[in-house]
């Protein structure tokens, strides 16, 4: 409820506002605009009258990699996705104002890929080897207070190769901020918000809260004049309405150390829970004062909820049982690379939250934080992990070499940084980690396994295992994982009660399959494992790099989608999967080589377009009636084709070729598809759905006539003019009747006026070599896709596509 106050004190707020914001006790400014940037290593760069008129202004989030060509010499291994690596160096002069020379400030960066250099107008601040973890540095006595400029420089070497087993993007890739605090305020990730009790009348919230005091200040809880330092804590529970639901107030704590934390506790009546159909967020505000002048206001979103792991029953969320159905994603957002957008992010959960997944583990490493602050917002559980490999390297120059110095701080970092997301119901503390074949294994995971607990007890530690035999993984044999995962291996689940006695398990990655979307290689029922018992490699495979959209292939250690998906389905004590991926990736093109420079495991493609497979999903994991029909309807004539259909909510579907039945079909037993083997001939499939002898859906399949027109579909119109909206632009190659032309692969071309830009462009072919930044694409099997970029600018974006022979197409955005 808004009071008299805050209308005054908004109004004092729009009426002050510059030096209002001045006086405001922290401010949290976006630092991304208008670096400079340099694709090479310039050591004098660190020199704050450095000349750098000449280097490249960006704005950041900024990954190189993306914007270069894909070539065979870039490629140190096939799984980093054959762009450039390197070093590159970052400058920004700015001017901070004379009012914070009695504060505090502090650079945020969210993530540098990788072993990130930092200097303050030629002070050196520090180097961070990770690229995943957030840091920060304080520059406050460095800074100079006024009309005079600063420099900051930064140095990122991701130049020693192979460091990972999939493109990881290079640069300052993720958000940067510039923090202003009062010398006295909460630190950083300096709250912690539990929920001890929570029923449905009432629920205890516990906020442990860290103030830290300026080094130096305070000795033996009394301040340089020898007065006790002390201060009033008031925190206030919000409702995601803004209204006040509770309050605390702890009123002269003495500060006795440089970092003092307290706790406040509030019992809220009649909580609403967070859920995955109803994300509910709270928010605590927490205010410090000293002597009755305010120090600090501090924000920290939170929600309620419960949940439990059961080894014989699975997982429930609230006391609702339920499965985790989830998926594994890498950081790369496509096109746009790792380069973090909040928009393309949201719109891969919104793909996903579609399909009925309900669960993300972030593969291998902590994400950007806006993506679990999408998580907490669109209800998604999330297992946040921290490594890929411990001190035992999986490649020749990867965060093995760090591990001694650093794997403490970046464990922490993650946890510190990330246990208030109500999301989050799970630590992962590695990634099929060499370490779980011997005893080293043992000391490793109880040393991790205590750095999360010091910090966070209320979730569950969990690593995502591949050995399956008890006596053989030390990892399992140190007895600190509190829940097991395990990564393939779908035929021992039936097995894990015995196995692994009164242990909860979650199968951490499955799957593997792999798709080219829109592409299908007949007969369909039979299934290619790639690798051992299969095909040997590549040569077996097709001469243009595709893998069969048909649901029958999988690297050797994986299964068919089905396969999986039919024994997680049938054993409660598995609490859920993580299937091997949402979306494709950059990197790891298993089993092709080169030219293939992306995963073929995604169950939509790079572009975000679905793969069959996506309905097979939906039909299984959400309520919504589906029926899809697939392959395309262009073959030569007399070929025989495999037709299958997924669907839900119906007892058996029809299949009509030029409306002569081909028969009614009917999943029997554990079916998840149906099929029909028909001899083409051209014409229009029709499927329809039925239940109780009523038509739910149908479906129809045309054959497509010569390629005619483009038709663009924009995710969305209108946009916001912030320089960093998206709308994801479908483009289609259609035949005169309107039909897509399932091979159509004309090169579409680009023309963009007003407020935009082009951010990317992708078609989801695998072994495409065409670059991500350019106005031109040339379709894969009958679709290419754009990214629009907003400007600060508002007005109009209008994007026109035109190829040889096609009617081209225009699309009109608004900006504002
Ligand atoms: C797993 C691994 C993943 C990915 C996948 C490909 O073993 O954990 O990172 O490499 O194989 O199938």
């Amino acid at each position: 409820m808004r009071n008299a106050y805050t209308y005054i004190s908004l109004l004092l707020a729009l009426v002050t506002s510059p030096i209002f914001a001045q006086n405001e006790p922290r401010t949290a400014v976006d630092f991304n605009h208008s670096w400079k940037f340099f694709p090479g290593d310039e050591p004098t760069a660190k020199a704050p009258d450095f000349a750098d008129a000449d280097w490249r202004t960006l704005n950041l989030p900024h990954d190189w990699s993306i914007e270069g060509q894909f070539s065979e010499q870039h490629l140190s291994t096939t799984q980093e996705g054959a762009l450039p690596t390197g070093i590159g160096w970052y400058r920004k002069a700015f001017l901070i104002p004379v009012s914070s020379k009695t504060k505090r400030v502090f650079i945020e960066f969210d993530g540098v890929y990788r072993n990130s250099e930092v200097w303050i107008n030629g002070h050196r601040l520090g180097i961070r080897p990770y690229g995943y973890s957030s840091f920060r540095y304080e520059l406050t006595k460095h800074l100079k207070f006024g009309s005079e400029k600063n420099s900051i420089a930064v140095r990122v070497d991701n130049a020693a190769q192979p460091n990972s087993r999939w493109y990881t993007g290079s640069g300052i890739y993720r958000n940067v901020r510039l923090v202003t605090t009062s010398k006295m305020a909460v630190a950083q990730w300096g709250t912690f918000v539990t929920t001890p009790t929570v029923t449905s009348q009432k629920a205890q919230v516990l906020a442990q809260i860290s103030i830290q005091n300026p080094l130096g200040r305070v000795k033996d809880g009394r301040r340089s004049d020898g007065k006790p330092e002390t201060v009033d804590v008031i925190s206030t529970v919000l409702d995601a309405a803004g209204n006040k639901v509770a309050t605390q107030t702890s009123s002269s704590v003495q500060l006795t150390d440089t970092l003092t934390t307290i706790a406040q506790q509030f019992d809220l009546q009649n909580p609403i829970l967070w859920s995955i159909e109803k994300p509910y967020l709270y928010k605590i505000i927490t205010r410090i004062y000293s002597q009755n002048r305010l120090e600090d206001t501090y924000e920290t979103p939170f929600g309620i909820r419960y949940f439990k792991f059961d080894s014989a029953t699975g997982f429930s969320l609230n006391g609702q049982p339920m499965k985790i159905l989830g998926v594994c994603l890498h950081h790369d957002l496509g096109a746009l690379g790792a380069a973090v957008n909040r928009r393309a992010m949201q719109r891969q959960l919104e793909l996903l939250k579609a399909m009925g997944c309900n669960a993300i583990r972030t593969a291998h490493n902590p994400p950007a934080p806006e993506f679990l602050d999408l998580c907490d917002e669109m209800g998604f559980l999330v297992m946040d992990e921290a490594f890929d490999m411990w001190k035992k390297k999986k490649s020749k120059q990867d965060y093995g070499l760090n591990w001694d110095a650093w794997h403490k701080t970046d464990l922490e970092d993650m946890v510190r940084r990330d246990r208030n997301h109500p999301s989050i119901f799970m630590w992962s503390i590695g990634n099929e980690i060499r370490e779980q074949f011997d005893s080293t294994g043992i000391t490793i995971t109880k040393e991790l396994a205590d750095i999360v607990k010091k910090l966070d007890s209320t979730r569950p530690v969990t690593s995502a295992l591949t050995e399956n035999i008890p006596e053989k993984n030390f990892i399992y044999r140190s007895g600190a994982l509190d829940i097991l995962g395990f990564n393939y291996k779908h035929e021992a689940y039936g097995d894990f009660p015995k196995t692994f006695p009164n242990q909860s398990v979650i199968a951490s990655e499955t799957g593997s399959s792999l798709q080219t979307r829109g592409h299908y290689d007949m007969p369909s029922d039979s299934v290619r494992m790639w690798g051992k018992g299969g095909p040997a490699k590549f040569r077996d495979g097709n001469p243009d790099w595709t893998a069969s959209a048909y649901d029958n292939e999988a690297a050797y250690w994986g299964s068919t989608h089905e396969q999986t998906w039919k024994v997680i389905r049938k054993y409660p004590h598995m609490a859920g999967l993580f299937i091997w991926t949402g979306f494709d990736y950059l990197g790891e093109p298993h089993p092709y080589p080169w030219p293939a420079r992306s995963s073929y495991f995604g169950i939509l493609d790079l572009a975000g377009f679905p793969k069959d497979v996506y309905y097979l999903y939906q039909s299984e994991w959400t309520d919504k009636p589906v029926l899809h029909l697939f392959p395309h309807w262009n073959w030569p004539k007399g070929e025989t084709v495999d037709v299958w259909a997924y669907y839900s909510q119906a007892d058996e579907v029809e299949l009509f070729l030029n409306d002569k039945s081909l028969g009614i079909r009917r999943k029997n037993g554990d079916d998840l598809h149906v099929m029909w083997r028909v001899s083409y001939e051209p014409g229009t499939l029709r499927i329809v759905s039925r239940k109780g002898g009523k038509s739910v859906l149908t479906r129809t399949v045309s054959t497509a006539g010569k390629p005619a027109k483009i038709q663009l579909i924009a995710d969305r119109n209108t946009l916001k003019a912030d320089g960093k909206d998206l709308s994801f632009v479908t483009v289609n190659v259609l035949d005169e009747q309107g039909n897509l032309v399932p091979d159509a692969n004309h090169l579409i071309t680009f023309g963009l006026k007003g407020s935009g830009t082009l951010a990317g462009v992708d078609n989801g072919y695998q072994a495409s070599l065409e670059p991500f930044k350019a106005n031109y694409r040339k379709a894969y099997n009958g679709k290419c896709l754009a990214i629009i970029q907003t400007t600060d600018n508002t007005g109009t974006i209008s994007l026109k596509a035109t190829a040889e022979g096609l009617q081209s197409a225009v699309v009109e955005l608004i900006s504002k």
